[in-house]
């Protein structure tokens, strides 16, 4: 059954990227004026995204989203800790949704959102938007044939700089109760996420590391959106979660993995690196060159370099979603995160389950970032013995 209006819950630093990417590609597969409510407790965030995208009203209390008949699709936008409450009820009306990563504070919470949407009629998944940059999702596909071997090893970083300002405020990312573990909810989520693509599923934490290179920051006078500045009062509060996370994890496959997650990295704005390294072969990406991938074939007798290739309109959903679909041309966020939208949008209108970042998924995530916290804390470190 077609939907008939959608909803963006969370008008912050996220939620104009799933306004904008709805207003791309909601007339596809919905009726004009589908484009329904933006909803935000700060209005006036509210009103400019609405106004921005082409949002027909604006909305105050989410619940008033959740109990509007005219409104089936939700995306829930808001901070960490709300997501498992409106998701929830969300699923209970019989919407559908997609709920931001993390979809949970821990694994606990998220089970009853997984139980949940295995038993709802609607379709919803988590936002992963980063398997939907097109040279991972070609990294996976040469996975799948075979052509770098057997698996063997896998690195992961997403290394920001978002909070490497000591004088950005305090807010709701540096609240263990409200964000869950900083960079290892935060971003960490997107790493584990895509090992699990690329390599499946983690069956053990090996060891982890955490820090808190910046324990307190001053609270902000007025709100606060995204990781922007704001006006500062006097008074500080603790940061409670870490700022860097580092773990190494072994796989179902036999193989071995290394994750590591930063908000502080000065000079790393949003950066996931991946490389993958089989028996035959080794892949390699990095978000700040996301026009190509990098693979290195093992060549008998001789030392195999690196091939460069670049995006083309045979990449995944380049072909087809890429405003300018040809070769080499760049495609970046705000694409990669369309051609999650159209995907879910099209599962919506046609009924059927949204497998590429599902609940399930994020389900898997948390009970895998949950042993990388719980590592983090565990004092099992080896110490390295002194000099005679
Ligand atoms: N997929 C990605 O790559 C990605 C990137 C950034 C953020 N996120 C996720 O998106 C979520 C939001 O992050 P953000 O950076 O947009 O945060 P943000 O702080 O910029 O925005 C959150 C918005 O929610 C609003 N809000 C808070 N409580 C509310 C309530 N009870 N009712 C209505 N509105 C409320 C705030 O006023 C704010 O405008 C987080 O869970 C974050 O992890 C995902």
């Amino acid at each position: 059954m077609p939907f008939h209006g959608i909803a963006v819950i969370g008008a912050g630093m996220i939620g104009a990227a799933h306004a904008a990417a709805y207003r791309q590609f909601a007339h596809r597969f919905g009726p004009a004026g589908t484009l329904h409510t933006v909803c935000d407790m700060n209005h006036e965030a509210a009103r400019k995204l609405a106004a921005d995208w082409g949002f027909a009203r604006t909305a105050t209390d989410w619940k008033s989203v959740i109990a509007d008949a005219g409104i089936d699709v939700v995306s829930v936008c808001l901070p960490n800790y709300l997501h498992t409450e409106v998701t929830l009820a969300a699923l209970a009306a019989g919407k559908h949704v997609l709920c931001e990563k993390p979809l949970a504070l821990d694994a606990a919470s998220a089970r009853p959102v997984a139980e949940a949407a295995r038993k709802a009629g609607s379709v919803s998944g988590t936002v992963f938007n980063y398997r939907r940059i097109p040279a991972i999702a070609a990294i996976r596909a040469r996975i799948e044939a075979g052509d770098l071997g057997r698996p063997v090893q896998i690195g992961v970083q997403f290394q920001c700089d978002y909070a490497a300002d000591p004088l950005l405020p305090h807010s709701w990312r540096y609240e263990l109760a409200k964000a869950g573990p900083g960079a290892l909810l935060d971003v960490g989520t997107h790493a584990v996420d895509t090992m699990r693509f690329l390599f499946g599923e983690v069956v053990e934490v090996i060891g982890a590391v955490s820090t808190i290179s910046i324990p307190e920051r001053r609270l902000p006078l007025g709100a606060t959106s995204g990781h922007g500045h704001a006006a500062l009062s006097d008074r500080t509060a603790p940061v409670d979660n870490d700022d860097v996370m580092s773990a190494l994890l072994r796989f179902a496959n036999g193989a071995q993995g290394f994750l590591s997650a930063s908000r502080v990295a000065v000079g790393s704005g949003n950066r996931l690196a991946v490389e993958v390294m089989g028996t035959e072969g080794t892949a390699r990406f990095t978000t700040e060159m996301p026009s190509f991938y990098e693979i290195a074939l093992r060549a008998p007798g001789g030392p195999a370099g690196f091939t460069r290739v670049m995006n083309s309109p045979q990449a995944p959903d380049i072909g087809t979603l890429a405003t300018v679909p040809h070769d080499a041309v760049s495609v970046g966020y705000a694409e990669w995160f369309g051609f999650m939208i159209h995907d879910f949008l099209r599962c919506c209108a046609e009924g059927r389950p949204f497998r590429n970042g599902s609940i399930e998924d994020g389900y898997a995530a948390a009970r895998v970032l949950d042993s990388i916290q719980s590592a983090s804390s565990r004092a099992a470190a080896v110490q390295v013995e002194p000099a005679a």
